[in-house]
């Protein structure tokens, strides 16, 4: 790729080792005139197209190369959307009205709509049906940058149905070029048959769920919705303990209606918690010392209607590492785009358009334990870039609502979208 305005590489901006906390997340490496050469699908050199040209092997081998000229514009690491739930099969249009007319996501949920209402159409779905859906999507975030894609199940809430989301996530990422890390989300919400014996539902999760797609390999992470409403502290620590025992790394949603104390969960060295709109300091102090980042999904709060947004700038300035997902669902965030996520992070959370880029590339690799190879722009790394059609990077969150990406490089495959 050559003829690069401005390339934000996102190369480490200190010694220091981990996810970017403080004034280093607003470090973007930038370069100006820059070019990047991969090979079969990884970043050999990175630099000045000047220094490109000068290039001994590139001279003598200009003829093979396929250059992508990008016409002056931005390029940025490809996003890694490091929280998001794809495999359902409806959007839920009630809730949406219903909140319009002033319920909450709560009281939704309290009078059967909600998580529990998404679940009938994932049992009943074929896994052809279900990977086609996920595919799409996939293809629809590539064309706005993204590269690395978390993917959750939790629509179906039976061993079998849990089992058949994470086979469909399987099987539908086997056809896109980009990563995807699925995580199994079993603790979603107590499905209605087991109302009043939620011990009996996390029993299954513990014992059969969660040693069945370990022993698969089906995923790498399990995460909690660990609320009110949802799974207790004490339920989400015996999820982790199975977890654990069985290999597999763990994450959780946490403090997105109320505040849970995170200290219990320390020892499980959680890769992230995510939502975080409702957190102590104590808690704060703690994961200012870790490596555990705090992914916040501010596209939930726009779309549940909320005032409060969580508080990233006391978050950053007390050194939490934090991350910026998009959290796409049909109940509370169901956009793809990592742009918009940005856009909502800037105007509503006061974070710079640096801070943002940072938190949705290097900072959303940690969050998933692939920065070793996602996230920045660095010789050795996957080559997974986005183009966007903008001098300026800061148009990235700027022009809300339309897509700006041009070209997605995702493990070498070109995807062009102009
Ligand atoms: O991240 N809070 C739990 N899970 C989703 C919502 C899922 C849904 O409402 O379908 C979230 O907001
Ligand atoms: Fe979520």
């Amino acid at each position: 790729m050559a003829n690069i305005g401005q390339l934000l590489t996102l190369r480490p901006a200190s010694a220091k080792a981990g996810p970017r906390r403080g004034t280093d997340l607003k470090e973007l490496g930038t370069i100006k005139d820059a070019a990047v050469l991969c090979m079969e699908g990884t970043i050999v050199s990175v630099g000045t197209t000047r220094d490109a040209l000068r290039d001994a092997w590139l001279k003598r081998n200009r003829s093979k190369v396929t250059e992508i000229d990008c016409s002056g514009n931005v390029v940025v690491p490809g996003f890694v959307d490091s929280h998001t739930h794809p495999v359902f099969m409806a959007p839920r249009l009630v809730d949406f009205e219903q909140r319009i007319e002033g319920a909450s996501y709560e009281a939704i949920a309290a009078a059967g709509g909600g998580i529990r209402s998404s679940l009938e159409a994932v049992r009943k779905a074929s896994k052809t049906a279900l990977a086609a859906k996920i595919a799409a999507v996939l293809l629809e975030m590539s064309a706005h940058g993204t590269t690395t894609v978390e993917a959750k199940s939790g629509y179906g809430l039976t061993i079998e149905s849990e089992l058949k989301s994470l086979e469909a996530i399987r099987d539908a990422s086997s056809g896109w070029p980009g990563t995807v890390v699925a995580t199994l989300l079993g603790a979603h919400v107590v499905p209605k048959e087991f109302d009043g014996r939620s011990q009996n539902y996390v029993e299954i999760v513990c014992n059969d769920m969660i040693p069945r797609v370990a022993r698969r390999k089906l995923a790498q992470f399990v995460d909690v919705f660990c609320d009110t409403g949802a799974f207790s502290p004490e339920e989400t620590s015996k999820i982790f303990e199975a977890a654990e025992t069985h290999g597999l790394s763990v994450r959780a949603h946490m403090g997105q209606l109320s505040e849970t104390v995170l200290s219990p969960f320390f020892r499980f060295q959680p890769a992230s918690f995510d939502h975080m709109d409702h957190v102590g300091e104590a808690d704060i102090a703690q994961l200012a010392k870790r490596d555990t980042v705090a992914t916040l999904v501010p596209g939930a709060n726009y779309f549940l209607g909320l005032k409060q947004y969580p508080d990233a700038r006391r978050m950053i300035e007390a050194g939490v590492p934090v991350a910026l997902a998009t959290d796409y669902n049909p109940g509370t965030s169901p956009t793809i785009s990592m742009p918009m996520a940005m856009s909502l992070a800037c105007t509503h959370m006061k974070m710079s358009p640096a801070e943002a880029v940072a938190a949705s590339t290097i900072n959303g690799a940690w969050a998933l334990r692939v920065a070793d190879r996602k996230g920045s722009i660095e010789p050795g790394k996957d080559a997974d870039l986005a183009v966007f059609s903008a001098k300026d990077y800061r148009e990235i969150p700027y022009w809300f609502g339309a897509n700006h990406c041009a070209t997605t490089v995702l493990n070498g495959v070109v995807a062009s979208h102009s």
